[in-house]
């Protein structure tokens, strides 16, 4: 819509305030663009610049934002800080990435491969690498979207055990060939996260045999599409080259982090459009 120049401005009025803990190009992007685009005005707040920093309770800040704005956006390495955030608070509240989870992506991920490939059901996934935050979040959409996942991680790098247990597993396989054969979307994610500093030397080595490459990629399905949330370390989870095969979408997924976010804040706020 917005690049077709249609003006659509559901918002006017409403205030969000995006609250970020740990660094974000898409989706600070995204939530900052998106809702200037649909007509709010977002908030950025990051650490340092507010109570937070100086030990203002989170529960606290629930509060008295939801004296003030409309939506809270939160980026933060605990789950459980955004359970706080959203139990002390009277206004929409979304987990912009935890250490945990990562669900935004998948909403742009799952748009993604609609738009390329059409429903996603019953087709088959493959995550390759660490069983963290993006693994965790492709395991919840493989049960809504009812996907069949493979996850292919190195010994001691499997996803956390509750998310695990809470649903249908994921195939666990740890040889990327395997893993690979006959998917209809491969995706990966860096091999160490936010929350993994001092631990990289030692995760490139464990991880080495578990970097996309074309001849890996040429396994999978014949339509197969690859996805990384980025941002990407070629030579590392990718090689130099694979983010510009033609199988590979990401420049599109990120894309997706946008409209998929004007979309989510449109949903959340919807109830407050119709009875302002
Ligand atoms: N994929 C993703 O969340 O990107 P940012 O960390 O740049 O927001």
């Amino acid at each position: 819509m917005h690049e077709n120049k249609v003006v659509y401005q559901p918002l006017i009025g409403k205030t969000a305030a995006i609250i970020l803990q740990m660094e974000s190009t898409r989706t600070r992007v995204g939530f900052e663009a998106g809702l200037a685009q649909l007509g709010a005005h977002p908030i950025f707040l990051s650490t340092k610049d507010t109570q937070l920093g100086r030990g203002e309770p989170i529960s606290d800040l629930g509060k008295v934002l939801s004296e003030m704005v409309d939506l809270i956006v939160i980026r933060t390495p605990k789950q459980e800080d955004v359970q706080l955030l959203a139990d002390s608070s009277s206004i929409p509240v979304i987990n912009a990435m935890t250490t945990l989870l990562h669900p935004c992506q998948l909403l742009a991920d799952m748009q993604t491969f609609r738009e390329l490939r059409g429903p996603i059901t019953g087709k088959k996934v493959t995550f390759v690498g660490d069983g963290y935050n993006m693994c965790h979040s492709y395991i919840n959409a493989s049960r809504r979207w009812d996907f069949n996942l493979t996850v292919c991680c190195p010994m001691g790098f499997e996803p956390n055990s509750d998310i695990l247990e809470g649903g249908t597993k994921p195939r666990l396989e740890r040889i990327p060939e395997k893993a690979v054969s006959g998917a209809d979307l491969v995706v990966t994610d860096v091999w160490s996260s936010m929350g993994h500093e001092g631990y990289e030397m030692e995760r490139k080595k464990t991880f080495k045999p578990y970097q996309i490459t074309e001849s890996l990629l040429d396994l999978a399905a014949e339509n197969a599409l690859f996805m990384h949330c980025l941002p990407a370390h070629r030579g590392e989870e990718v090689n130099e080259t694979i983010l510009d095969d033609e199988r590979s979408v990401v420049w599109r997924e990120a894309g997706n982090r946008l409209h998929s976010q004007k979309a989510l804040v449109e949903f959340m706020l919807k109830e407050s459009i119709a009875n302002p």
